[in-house]
């Protein structure tokens, strides 16, 4: 494993990261799940990504990271970053999502229990609140620096107004805003369009950047169909069946291009989000150890040159698209 500084802070990253959205919940196979994590931290990645909501049900990868965190790296915990966030929807009533005071540190309390720490290494919201004003969300992350309760803070799919405003406000408070997480990969190229990672890199701001395999599409798995044990087969919503036919054709030319060049398509998106100079860490999800194993194989797989990012560009240019929920 390879370990990038994240921004100008005193703190490395692995270039691969591992996150909890998906895999980690109740409905899945927690031996499996134990298996992942092991695997992960054995072959390198200190880098642990969660959120309140992920699941399902929300809240359950937090649970179940805790009891392998306690049974499994009880005496590893300053090996590690754990990561978590609150915004999204997580529990009913006005105070269970978005930016409010409320919101964050009652969120952060709950976290810290379920994942059986006293302090996680990064806090982020996790989602720009349009109804909070924003030094209002920023002084929550303050206090939970100020408390104990998380080493860093970081910001995630904010627009780029939006984050510069953001990371002044937590200037004038003391607080250095750690890192930012934007969805990347080849076919999501928002943080690039909007100008983002430019300015994370001006301003020596980490950057971790999600979903490097557009959820799965970067992989040869739905080139000829949708496979039934798939993200997109199973009925979470997260991943429709229309968005990867829409997508087909561009994922069979980025497949060939990739076969051109003696590596897998899923090595190839992997590196494409690691080429550029804002980036620090890429968040990948695995649902299996081999998967996990073929994505950390990438670091291995030929670096994307400048002709091959001009071939990818080729195919999939930059468009308008928006930050994905997440
Ligand atoms: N800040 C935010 O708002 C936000 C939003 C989204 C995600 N994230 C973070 O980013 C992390 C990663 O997101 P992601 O899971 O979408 O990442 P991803 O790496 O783009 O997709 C992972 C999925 O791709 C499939 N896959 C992985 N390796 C494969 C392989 N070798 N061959 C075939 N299929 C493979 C698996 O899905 P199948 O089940 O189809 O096999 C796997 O669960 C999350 O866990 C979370 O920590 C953050």
């Amino acid at each position: 494993m390879n370990y990038r500084r994240c921004g100008d802070s005193g703190l490395l990253l692995p270039e691969i990261s591992l996150g909890f959205w998906h895999n980690f919940g109740h409905v899945d196979d927690f031996q499996e799940s134990r298996k992942i994590m092991r695997r992960a931290f054995d072959r390198g990645i200190t880098h642990f990504d969660l959120a309140n909501n992920y699941g399902p049900p929300a809240g359950s990868a937090e649970e179940n990271v805790g009891r392998i965190l306690a049974e499994d790296f009880a005496c590893h915990r300053d090996e590690l970053i754990i990561t978590t966030k609150a915004g999204h929807d997580m529990w009913g009533g006005p105070y269970g999502e978005w930016g409010s005071r409320k919101h964050l540190l009652a969120s952060l309390d709950q976290s810290l229990k379920r994942l059986r720490i006293p302090y996680v290494d990064v806090f982020y919201s996790h989602r720009p609140d349009p109804n909070t004003r924003l030094e209002e969300t920023m002084s929550a992350l303050a206090t939970a620096v100020n408390s104990g309760k998380a080493l860093y803070v970081g910001l995630s799919k904010y627009p780029l107004k939006k984050l510069k405003k953001a990371v002044k406000i937590l200037k004038k408070m003391g607080i250095r805003c750690l890192v930012y997480q934007p969805p990347y990969s080849i076919l999501n190229r928002w943080p690039e369009k909007e100008g983002i990672l430019d300015y994370l890199k001006e301003e020596k701001m980490g950057c971790v950047v999600f979903s490097p395999l557009a959820q799965g599409m970067l992989t040869p798995k739905y080139i000829d169909g949708i496979p039934e044990d798939s993200r997109a087969a199973r009925s979470d919503g997260f991943l429709q069946e229309e968005q990867v036919i829409a997508q087909q054709e561009k994922i069979r030319n980025l497949d060939d291009l990739a076969a051109a060049q003696g590596m897998s398509i899923n090595h190839m998106a992997i590196n494409f989000t690691l080429k550029h100079k804002a980036v620090t860490s890429s968040i990948i999800g695995a649902r299996t150890v081999a998967q996990l194993d073929d994505s950390l194989d990438a670091l291995e797989a030929p670096k994307i040159t400048g002709s091959l990012f001009k071939a990818i560009d080729k195919i999939a240019p930059m468009t308008k698209q928006k930050a994905a929920e997440g």
